[in-house]
């Protein structure tokens, strides 16, 4: 076949993640037949198991292994029989810190067909891109415990955050608004006054200035130095607790969102949840100059392993996102415009178990519809 051949490293990690890995490396070929350009796959089974039988979370050269692939698709990482924290911290953070992917890419997008907790809104209100950084703040796990087991003990955890981190994320941001609407068509969430101005897109920096006053200093300080590269986005700000707030009353009123990385990753599992929940969240961890992971937001689910009940499509869209960064823009809308069209007319649910088709199937009409 003629095109391009892209090489891809498939992490299938536990529990339900392998099911759903192999769903979207089904859809990621027939699209690959489809628009004509080529997908090699190479597979590697860390994860719980690999732990357990080898003491490992990884391998030495694990890193190493994965830059010879141009995108690695990643589907669950938690085991029952692991301590919390030792394959999060040993799989998930190491290789998103090892290969700076500093952006953590989160659409919240509701699509057609889709049961929402947020009363009275519909695909239109809720929209939006959060662009959580990754790679910095509480997450880089500076700071310690003293005096461990005595009644005078003290722990401390620090949100670090250098300016070099703090303006890639933000200068992504603003890039990501810019390419997201055009003069042609703006956010319509713009007043006219906006659109007068020549606003085409909104990016709302999410933070604690009333706080954390140092660290966000740095961010807002930064934020809208950048913001005078962007005269066509919009640059507005909104506290976290707030955000929260908005993001359940009034989605709509969001276009693009920058933030730390624990801001992220809260905001994002209640952004996850009024798409419809973890079966249909996708992400992706970014680093825009070299190697990117993409993933389902969920977990492993273990209680569902195997029994072909657990939602593909938000390893699927993860997949889309993946093919999107490689440059095959028109595959990845295609899978995309299936996905969504399979919720707006074939599935009951987006809950496992309920979604009247198995795993299998799910991915089977994505196909059919591509
Ligand atoms: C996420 C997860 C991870 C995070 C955990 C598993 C370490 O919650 O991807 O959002 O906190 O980033
Ligand atoms: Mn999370």
């Amino acid at each position: 076949m003629s095109g391009k051949t892209y090489k891809i490293a498939v992490i299938g990690g536990d529990g339900t993640g392998p099911e759903v890995t192999a769903e979207s490396v089904k859809v990621l070929k027939a699209a690959a037949a489809k628009f004509s350009f080529n997908l090699e796959f190479g597979k590697f089974e860390w994860g719980g198991e690999y732990y357990l039988s080898t003491g490992k979370v990884l391998p030495e050269d694990a890193v190493e292994q994965l830059k010879k692939f141009d995108a690695v698709l990643l589907g669950a990482i938690g085991h029952p029989k692991v301590k919390p924290g030792i394959l999060e911290k040993g799989i998930l953070l190491e290789l998103r810190f090892a290969l700076d992917q500093y952006i953590n890419l989160r659409p919240v997008k509701l699509y057609p067909g889709v049961e929402t907790p947020l009363a009275g809104k519909t695909p239109e209100d809720i929209d939006y891109v959060v662009v959580r950084e990754n790679t910095g703040g509480i997450y880089t796990g500076v700071g310690g415990i003293s005096m461990k087991g005595t009644k005078d003990e003290v722990a401390v955890q620090s949100m670090v955050y250098n300016r070099m981190q703090v303006e890639r994320c933000i200068r992504y941001a603003f890039e990501l608004a810019n390419k997201r609407h055009t003069k042609a068509t703006p956010w319509r969430g713009l007043s006219k006054e906006d659109i007068e101005q020549g606003k085409t897109a909104q990016l709302t920096l999410c933070g604690k200035t009333n706080v954390l006053t140092f660290v966000f200093d740095l961010w807002e300080r930064v934020f809208y130095e950048v913001a005078k590269d962007f005269p066509e986005v919009k640059p507005a700000y909104c506290h976290v607790d707030a955000t929260c707030m908005w993001m359940v009353k009034n989605p709509e009123w969001f276009d693009v969102i920058v933030t730390t990385n624990m801001f992220g990753d809260i905001i994002t599992d209640l952004g996850a949840i009024t798409q419809g929940g973890m079966g249909i969240a996708a992400g992706g961890n970014i680093n825009p100059a070299g190697l990117s992971m993409f993933e389902p937001i969920g977990g492993s689910a273990p209680k569902y392993t195997g029994m072909g009940v657990i939602n593909p499509l938000a390893a699927i869209l993860a997949g889309a996102m993946m093919l999107d960064f490689l440059g095959e823009e028109e595959a990845a809308a295609a899978i995309e415009k299936s996905a969504s069209f399979i919720t707006g007319n074939k599935l009951k649910s987006m809950a496992a178990g309920k979604m009247g088709y198995s795993t299998n199937q799910v991915g089977d009409l994505v196909i059919e519809n591509l």
